[in-house]
């Protein structure tokens, strides 16, 4: 199968136990919403997964050290971040690992701050543990999103507040540049706070020219009060087999993150972590295939949607999800107005920002362009009322 019909032809997930294509189940409703793609995982990765699953014992798993070494071979490849085996604690999954860095925050601090938009458990998992969260806009430069430090400036904050970082950031797709990482921890050392850096859409930057930059990378000092967050689950497709890591420098926040953990995370699954190991051992080229194909989706997808009336696309510069801005169409809700014309959304709502919409870029282009064809037919009929 050559790369390109690897992702135009999807697996049908129509009747499968999935969270995306069950939502809709029986319903003219194209899935275009929760952060999974249609696309099949690398080809290594499924022919690993077809003999594990033919191996037949599916006992506890720890992680193996092919998979340690996998890991440090990659983040030293990929964004020249040599970490140490003993900074990596593996979890099942990235929301779990959000709730975790709130629940350490207990008995010390009381305030949570994040961006906004963004994912929504960044919103919900401080409010778990009674802590406040302090929502502080991104700033709209031109087209893209950026950190407003004017406003980062005037909010109050105790030592040792966490911030929860998206990087690259979920849902508006802003690769933050260096200097924004440098101002962002110049700030977060000044204020002593703890930071949790979520970068699990780290290895899908779409412009060639750009580069992932980890921020506890950035200088010893950040790196001494950074939790990073990283998976192979966006990036290969797996999210589904529950693997994911942070790789924390300081003991002693290890340490407070470990007992945080204790008793309530379960380790990942064996499918989980061999298919980490032979992802990051063996995904490059399906990995820049993927990236390419993503590429075209989004450029597709901003064609179409700058002609739709009352819509404002955002394009992305990382990840597969593409934020618009629908106030314009002056529809009461507008999740609801393209489910109603067949087309299923993530409701802008649920990451802080009412009358906005994310719409999922990793799927065929086939089945892009039908749920485009259905956007731009509900805008025409908006704009006949
Ligand atoms: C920024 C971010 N963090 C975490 C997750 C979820 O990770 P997991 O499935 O490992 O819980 C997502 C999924 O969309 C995400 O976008």
């Amino acid at each position: 199968m050559s790369v390109y019909s690897w992702f135009d032809d999807c697996p049908d997930r129509k009747d499968r136990p999935s969270l995306k294509w069950g939502k809709y189940s029986g319903r003219d409703i194209l899935p275009l919403w929760v952060a999974d793609m249609d696309f099949r995982a690398p080809p290594a990765v499924v022919d690993t997964a077809r003999k594990e699953a033919e191996f037949g014992n599916y006992g506890y798993a720890k992680c193996h050290p092919e998979l340690t070494d996998a890991v440090l071979e990659y983040t030293s490849r990929l964004y020249d971040w040599k970490i140490d085996p003993n900074w990596i604690v593996w979890l099942p999954g990235m929301v779990c690992a959000l709730n975790v860095c709130c629940r350490m925050q207990q008995d010390n601090a009381s305030q949570v701050l994040t961006h906004v938009p963004v994912y929504p458990p960044f919103l919900s998992a401080p409010g778990n543990f009674d802590l406040t969260c302090t929502q502080l806009p991104l700033r709209l430069q031109g087209n893209r999103f950026s950190m407003d430090f004017e406003l980062l400036e005037k909010t109050p904050t105790q030592p040792g507040d966490l911030f929860l970082l998206c990087h690259p950031h979920n849902p508006v797709g802003t690769a933050f540049t260096n200097q924004e990482l440098e101002r962002f921890s110049r700030w977060a050392e000044e204020r002593e706070l703890l930071v949790c850096s979520d970068e699990i859409h780290c290895d899908l930057l779409l412009e060639p020219n750009l580069k992932h930059l980890p921020l506890a990378n950035l200088n010893p000092k950040i790196a001494e009060s950074t939790i990073t967050l990283m998976a192979p689950s966006k990036t290969y497709n797996l999210p589904g087999f529950g693997c994911s890591f942070a790789v924390i420098s300081n003991p002693d926040i290890r340490l407070r993150f470990k007992k945080a953990m204790a008793g309530i995370v379960p380790d990942p699954p064996a499918m989980g972590f061999r298919l980490a190991e032979i992802a990051y051992r063996q995904g490059e080229e399906w990995r820049q295939a993927l990236l390419k194909y993503l590429r075209k989706n989004r450029d597709f997808a901003l064609e179409r949607l700058h002609k739709m009336t009352g819509l404002t696309p955002y394009s992305p510069e990382a990840t597969y999800l593409l934020w618009i801005d629908a106030r314009e169409l002056k529809a009461e809700n507008p999740h609801r107005f393209f489910e109603e014309h067949g087309v299923g959304l993530s409701d802008g709502s649920d990451f802080g920002s009412p009358g906005f919409l994310r719409l999922n870029l990793g799927c065929s282009k086939n089945l892009l362009g039908q749920a485009l064809d259905r956007m731009e037919r509900a805008c025409s009929s908006m704009v006949q009322k």
